[in-house]
């Protein structure tokens, strides 16, 4: 498959990351009650992690040295004065914390079990979305974008988005709420002190803006890399066979280490990033906290500060600056986010390239005549274009098989990707039943073909499966006679599991010729009104191909067909043949007018037939031997 660029997003188009963080929460919405319900439960644990603190200064100052206290709590605690004993109300105090406290540690477990729950659904929901996206793509785009690439962002990107929801959503909103409490707190207390423990903050917010500036590129390019890892190992696995065959293992391992090593490199990048922005908000926090025992000493000194203040003060302090760390956690963890949303949100904003007329309607049923007219193609929309089919006029009647033949290269496959509409003409159009295929819907017009493959892909399933692949609900019975009309059911029978036997990945357990007539079997289910078939027979031996042959024939009859082949076998079956060469039709006419042509079909069916040896003539194409 030719290299073409892939999706990259340009740069000076690409969305801010407030615009990214504003559109992720807007995809959340279906999620909003839950969250608000999350919300709800997060501050209605909040006094569960500030009550304690003001308890420490109500036993030190009310209870242990007796002055300068907290009278509101006081009342409370002694139930309007009515209990003096100390050790009374020691007891009273501390049940309180502990039951506020209590009471917080179970909301809090509510809520994060909650966005939990939430960041799951969600992620379930935007993978299936980002999936069902991809599918409906068109295949000119598939193939531009590389697998592995799509691959990770489908998994890993979306699943980088889960942990800034629960953790995200989590930190921001209850340290914000608490920071800004514990602020009202602890100025109401003392404002003197609170303004010397917290002017060293300022720092923070610079030190916040200039790691963001370093830290975004780097985690984009991560993310990049991560995919070009994926890629690696998708491409690599797939071709395992050949990588093994010409003996590249190392080869093949000094690349992947290559795409592991950049994206190492990228992630010590944010490391190294990561590493210089810590220590300095430690440095700011431990001034903070100097200024804080200084000023608060100062003034206990003076008197007007008491020692339980400074308790509770030292208990706050871990509030005011733990949220530091929090920030910078969660800032990371955002531009994370928006590393991976950015990536994911280019594959759900990619034009769809093969969009159905306005007008295009459902075809229920057709006749099944098909017309190439006056078709021009070229793969490449941009500057690289180079036309692949010029001009072409091809009828293809009800009923009657049609052979494309021709070199290779000289657009056969390209005729059959247009009549499936797998890419729209450049000029000229294509028709079915005399209506522009764009004028009908995709999934409708798909429904009429069944397409047979060289290469037949087959599911990791069960062979049952893979015929009933178009079709889950046949009986059995249904698949049986399908199998038999494929000439199939006589091997699959012999398996040890029969028709439950699993095919392997890509159906490596079976032989090409198995393969291939369990995919004429699934055509059979189908039973569509028009049959493509690509080069059915060429990936498999002269016995098997008269097996395939006769299977074919069976398929074929009543059915509108369009075939490519270099098999003279196969050809002589059709009604009509065409010779395309470079895109052009050369020759047109049944096998037998062309069969003396001076043109490439005449040179062909002659290099063919004088290949073969004239006493076994037979061994070409033997009896055909059926199963029924
Ligand atoms: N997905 C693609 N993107 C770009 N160019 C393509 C693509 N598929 C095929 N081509 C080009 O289009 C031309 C026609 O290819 P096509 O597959 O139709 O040939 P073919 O006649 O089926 O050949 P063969 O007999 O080898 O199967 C070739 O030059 C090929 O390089
Ligand atoms: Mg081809």
């Amino acid at each position: 498959m030719r290299r073409m660029p892939q999706m990259q997003e340009n740069p000076s188009a690409s969305p801010t990351n407030g615009q990214i963080l504003k559109r992720l929460w807007r995809s959340l919405r279906p999620y909003y009650g839950r969250i608000a319900i999350a919300l709800t439960l997060l501050i209605a644990s909040t006094p569960g992690e500030l009550f304690p603190a003001v308890v420490w200064r109500f036993v030190t100052d009310d209870i242990i040295i007796q002055k300068h206290g907290v009278p509101w709590m006081h009342a409370w605690f002694s139930f309007g004065g009515r209990i003096h004993d100390r050790f009374a109300l020691l007891l009273v105090s501390i049940a309180w914390m502990f039951a506020v406290y209590l009471s917080g540690e179970l909301l809090g477990t509510l809520e994060t079990w909650m966005l939990n729950r939430v960041a799951q659904a969600f992620i379930f929901d935007f993978r299936n979305v980002v999936y069902q996206k991809l599918q409906s793509q068109s295949l000119s785009y598939l193939q531009r974008q590389r697998i592995g690439d799509l691959m990770s962002r489908t998994m890993g990107d979306v699943d980088e988005l889960k942990s800034f929801i629960v953790n995200g959503i989590d930190s921001i909103v209850s340290d914000g709420i608490l920071w800004l409490a514990t602020i009202v707190i602890v100025f109401w207390s003392d404002w003197r002190v609170s303004a010397a423990s917290l002017w060293p903050m300022i720092g923070v917010y610079f030190l916040l803006r200039y790691f963001n500036s370093k830290i975004r590129p780097i985690y984009t390019a991560a993310r990049e890399r991560l995919g070009d890892v994926s890629n690696r190992l998708q491409e690599n696995l797939s071709g395992i066979v050949i990588i093994k065959s010409f003996n590249r293992e190392k080869e093949e391992a000094a690349r992947f280490e290559e795409a592991t090593r950049k994206y190492y490199d990228a992630e010590v990048r944010g490391i190294n990033a990561r590493n210089l922005y810590f220590p300095f908000t430690r440095i700011i926090g431990f001034i903070s906290n100097v200024c804080m025992i200084g000023v608060g000493g100062y003034y206990m000194i003076q008197g007007s500060f008491s020692v339980g203040e400074l308790i509770m003060f030292r208990a706050y302090w871990w509030r005011l600056y733990g949220p530091i760390s929090t920030l910078a956690r969660v800032n990371d963890m955002v531009q994370r986010a928006v590393a991976a949303a950015r990536r994911i949100f280019a594959v759900l904003d990619a034009p769809e390239e093969l969009p159905d007329n306005a007008d295009a309607v459902d075809l229920p049923n057709v006749v099944g005549a098909m017309r190439l007219d006056n078709v021009s193609f070229s793969y490449d929309r941009g500057e690289r274009r180079t036309t692949v089919l010029h001009d072409l006029t091809i009828d293809i009647p009800v009923g009657k098989t049609v052979a494309l033949c021709g070199p290779s290269g000289s657009g056969k496959s390209t005729i059959l990707n247009l009549l499936l509409r797998f890419y729209d003409p450049t000029s000229g159009v294509v028709t079915l039943d005399g209506i522009d295929l764009r004028s009908i819907r995709r999934g409708s017009l798909r429904s009429h073909f069944a397409l047979v493959q060289q290469e037949t892909f087959l599911f990791n399933d069960r062979i049952i499966d893979n015929i009933r692949y178009g079709h889950a609900d046949a009986t059995m019975e249904q698949v049986i006679a399908a199998a038999k009309a494929a000439n199939a059911h006589g091997f699959i029978t012999q398996m040890r599991d029969g028709y439950e036997t699993i095919v392997g990945e890509r159906g490596v357990r079976l032989s090409g010729g198995q393969k291939q007539r369990i995919s004429i079997a699934r055509a059979f289910l189908a039973n569509p009104q028009i049959l493509l078939l690509d080069e059915p027979t060429s990936s498999v031996e002269p016995d098997s191909e008269a097996a395939i042959i006769a299977a074919l024939d069976r398929l074929m009859a009543g059915r509108t067909t369009v075939l490519t082949s270099h098999r003279p076998s196969l050809i002589n079956q059709a009604d009509q043949v065409f010779v395309i060469e470079d895109g052009r039709i050369t020759e047109q006419g049944t096998p037998r007018e062309l069969h003396d042509s001076t043109g490439w079909f005449g040179k062909f069916i002659r290099f063919a037939e004088g290949t073969i040896d004239k006493d076994s003539d037979e061994a070409v194409v033997p009896p055909l031997q059926l199963e029924d």
